[in-house]
């Protein structure tokens, strides 16, 4: 992946796609195909092999909702890192609100999935977010802090990793964060990794905003100083919308 605060807009499809919502990759990889940015797709696993073989050879990129800590084994029902990459998948998320939420993902878990996934050379798209009671409570800074802190394993660079804030209460609802709220929730996990890793370390990684971007709302986010991009759900699924969304950056 090129770095240096390179513009990142991924699309999770999360649990929706069947082979005919292959037809919208290619018409990002006809629009984007030799875009600048970093453009990445994350469809279902069953679509991840033939969306893999629709943008080989294009700048658009192909990765994975999810993947297991070990790299093989008796864990029915689970993808790894090694099968991912044997279909040249190289991203995965990780730590996703509705993981954490649907399948009890921890901290200790993701930062687990983490190092396995860097270890074996994947990019790792790591999300953390408040709830709408955290917040309420006063309690954002503590919370994206700790996750951030405890979800990031040692393995972890500014090039192997790409943070996503996606405060709980705004994914699916249409209720986005305000610019301020944005910015702020990107300075402190960007001081976070400044504490950890140095101001290097901390000017070079990238930071998306995730939770109701929609074409409407895009180009305004893509210009809060400290966001480097956008982690889109619902609006990525359509590649009408999903084209207006990465236009909007140079608007
Ligand atoms: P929506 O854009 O649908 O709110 O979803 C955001 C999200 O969870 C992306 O990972």
């Amino acid at each position: 992946m090129s770095n240096a605060r390179n513009k990142f807009i991924a699309g999770n499809w999360k649990m929706n796609g069947t082979l005919s919502s292959l037809s919208e990759i290619e018409v990002i990889k006809s629009l984007f195909g030799e875009t600048t940015y970093d453009i990445v797709i994350l469809p279902p696993a069953t679509l991840l092999a033939e969306a893999s073989k629709i943008v080989a050879g294009s700048k658009i990129k192909i990765g994975a909702q999810n993947c297991h800590q070990n790299i093989s084994g008796a864990h029915t029902g689970e993808i790894s890192v090694l099968m991912l990459k044997d279909i040249g998948i190289n991203i995965v998320l990780l730590g996703h609100s509705e993981r954490r939420t649907e399948s009890m993902e921890n901290n200790q878990l993701i930062n687990l999935k983490a190092e396995t996934s860097h270890n074996c050379k994947l990019t790792t798209i790591i999300c953390v977010g408040e709830t709408e009671l955290e917040r309420k409570n006063g309690n954002t800074k503590k919370t994206i802090e700790y996750q951030l802190l405890n979800s990031l394993p040692k393995t972890f660079t500014e090039d192997n990793t790409i943070i996503a804030y996606e405060p709980v209460w705004a994914i699916g609802t249409g209720k986005t964060a305000t610019a301020e709220e944005i910015h702020t929730a990107h300075a402190i996990l960007r001081n976070q990794i400044k504490k950890l890793k140095g101001t290097a370390v901390a000017s070079k990684l990238r930071i998306l905003y995730g939770g109701s971007v929609n074409k409407e709302n895009s180009s305004e986010i893509f210009q809060i100083q400290g966001v480097d991009g956008a982690l889109v759900g619902g609006a990525s699924l359509l590649s009408a919308d999903f084209s207006s969304i990465i236009k909007s950056i140079s608007r």
